[in-house]
């Protein structure tokens, strides 16, 4: 006798339903702190994970599994062997080496060149029309390191690059005003790292321009002030490292909500490590964030936000510092 009975005249179910999927390579702090984000915002049908630690991948599968029975239906699967990516349509690369307390991001540069060169052709030969979303740092430099070993086009080659700072610059700015972080309207573009640049003159709070408001109501604020709220962004990931040696609750929520604008086709704008090339002067083959459209292509477009002299100065110095640490990449 059947266990459950099925209603004999229930239409069948629709061929056309598209299953979503999203494989996270690297199961270290990061990639869990990912997984488990888009587990419990339900953003995806399939899960799979790799790592080249065959049983750490295993552990990290089953103790995800294992909360089957308070998260909405997810089929989670692990594997050292790339073929069980096949067809995904997200692939995010959170593998890796990772900072040490005071090291810089750009530091990791040649640790992760050679991990990449194994990860990333797998990955668009099984998937090859997913999107592929890169969070291993020098995130930026990876990023092109990524779009040029994937022969993708660009828009489906994303580095999550500021969207994490951004989110730290809105969280330091609402806690200054004592206002709600999703209230602010704040971009940090650039590198993801020592030289990001933040978007002062553009920020709004509810839709109030905060620096034209500040000067028609002729109340003095310090440029000294602001450059200090810019460096606490900067100084931000040292200082959890110091405290607990690496960064992974805020970098989950950032990577999720990326996922979701991508895979829902949210056309949401994100400051995110794009091919900047065209872009406010910049006339090389580098990757930094702009405020970018995705949706379900990736990126559909960069927003025309307007930077002041000062602004555009430090970006494109920004570029330089990418493009340096670029030149040291043996292809
Ligand atoms: P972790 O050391 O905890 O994890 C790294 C994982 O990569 C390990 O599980 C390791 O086994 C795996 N791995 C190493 N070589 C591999 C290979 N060839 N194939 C598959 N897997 C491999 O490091 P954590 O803390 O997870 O950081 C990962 C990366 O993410 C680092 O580069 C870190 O700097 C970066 N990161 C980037 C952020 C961003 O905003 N873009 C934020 C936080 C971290
Ligand atoms: C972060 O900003 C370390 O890139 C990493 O948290």
């Amino acid at each position: 006798q059947a266990f459950f009975r099925p209603i004999t005249n229930a239409a069948p179910p629709s061929p056309t339903k598209r299953q979503t999927k999203i494989s996270v390579i690297g199961v270290g702090n990061v990639g869990m702190a990912i997984a488990q984000t888009i587990l419990t915002q339900d953003l995806t049908d399939e899960l799979v994970l790799i790592d080249n630690k065959a049983d750490k991948l295993r552990g990290e599968m089953l103790d995800l599994q294992h909360a089957a029975a308070f998260l909405p239906r997810t089929k989670i699967y692990a594997s050292v062997d790339y073929a069980v990516t096949a067809g995904s349509d997200l692939c995010i690369i959170t593998a890796g080496a990772r900072q040490n307390a005071g090291e810089s991001r750009l530091n990791l540069l040649q640790r992760n060149l050679a991990l990449f060169k194994s990860i990333v052709p797998p990955l668009a030969r099984y998937s090859p029309q997913t999107v592929l979303l890169i969070v291993s740092n020098p995130v930026d430099v990876l990023t092109y390191l990524a779009w040029k070993l994937s022969g993708f086009p660009s828009n489906r080659v994303i580095g999550s690059g500021t969207n994490l700072d951004s989110s730290r610059f809105r969280f330091l700015i609402a806690d200054h005003l004592d206002v709600n972080a999703q209230d602010v309207q704040a971009y940090i573009v650039g590198e993801h790292g020592d030289s990001s640049v933040a978007l002062w003159s553009s920020i709004s709070i509810g839709g109030v321009p905060v620096l034209s408001f500040l000067e028609k109501q002729q109340i003095a604020y310090e440029k000294e002030t602001l450059e200090n709220i810019h460096k606490a962004v900067i100084d931000s990931a040292y200082e959890v490292i110091s405290l607990k040696g690496y960064t992974s609750w805020a970098i989950g929520y950032s990577v999720a909500s990326l996922a979701r604008s991508i895979l829902r086709d949210q056309r949401k704008i994100h400051p995110v490590s794009v091919l900047a090339k065209g872009f406010y002067g910049i006339s090389n083959e580098v990757f930094l964030s702009l405020p970018a459209q995705l949706g379900r292509g990736g990126v559909l477009g960069v927003t025309n936000v307007h930077l002041n002299e000062e602004e555009l100065q430090r970006l494109r110095d920004s570029a330089k510092t990418i493009l340096e640490v670029q030149t040291q990449l043996d292809l």
